[in-house]
């Protein structure tokens, strides 16, 4: 089964962004992390990050036409983005939604996700063990 793990603005730049609210896991450290899961798992897991909008768009209506399984942290396309909650709208398999940081106990713009109601689960505030979570619920889901 393949999985894609997307990810939105500014994750390229996990390990130096902000480590106090995000970690000092590096982009690098997630993407090895998510497809040693996957390996444990079977899982055929597809890691991308994008800094642009219509590059995202284009990942998820990807998945949509296999019909693939969504792992998706939209980072701040998540407070505002009606047009990725639109193609999230057209996944056909189950989306993980995921942050890193616990976006309710953050600035007030950062509590509202527009993806949150057409995503099957949100995980958030876990930091990277949000994406090995959210993994191992589609796997065990799939099963
Ligand atoms: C984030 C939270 C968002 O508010 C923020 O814009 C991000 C990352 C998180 O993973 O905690 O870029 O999605």
């Amino acid at each position: 089964m393949r999985v894609y793990v997307l990810n939105g603005p500014n994750l390229g730049r996990l390990g130096t962004r902000q480590p106090e609210v995000y970690g000092t896991t590096t982009y690098a450290d997630l993407v090895e992390l998510c497809q040693q899961t996957g390996r444990e798992l079977g899982l055929e897991v597809v890691i991308r990050q994008t800094d642009a909008e219509h590059e995202l768009l284009g990942w998820l209506h990807e998945a949509a036409d296999l019909g693939a399984c969504v792992v998706l942290n939209p980072a701040a396309w998540s407070h505002y983005s009606i047009a990725v909650r639109d193609a999230c709208a057209l996944l056909r398999a189950p989306l993980v939604e995921v942050h890193l940081s616990n976006i309710h106990a953050r600035e007030a713009f950062r509590h509202h996700s527009v993806v949150s109601a057409v995503a099957t689960g949100v995980i958030c505030g876990l930091g990277v063990d949000g994406y090995r979570l959210a993994l191992h619920h589609l796997a065990a889901r799939a099963r």
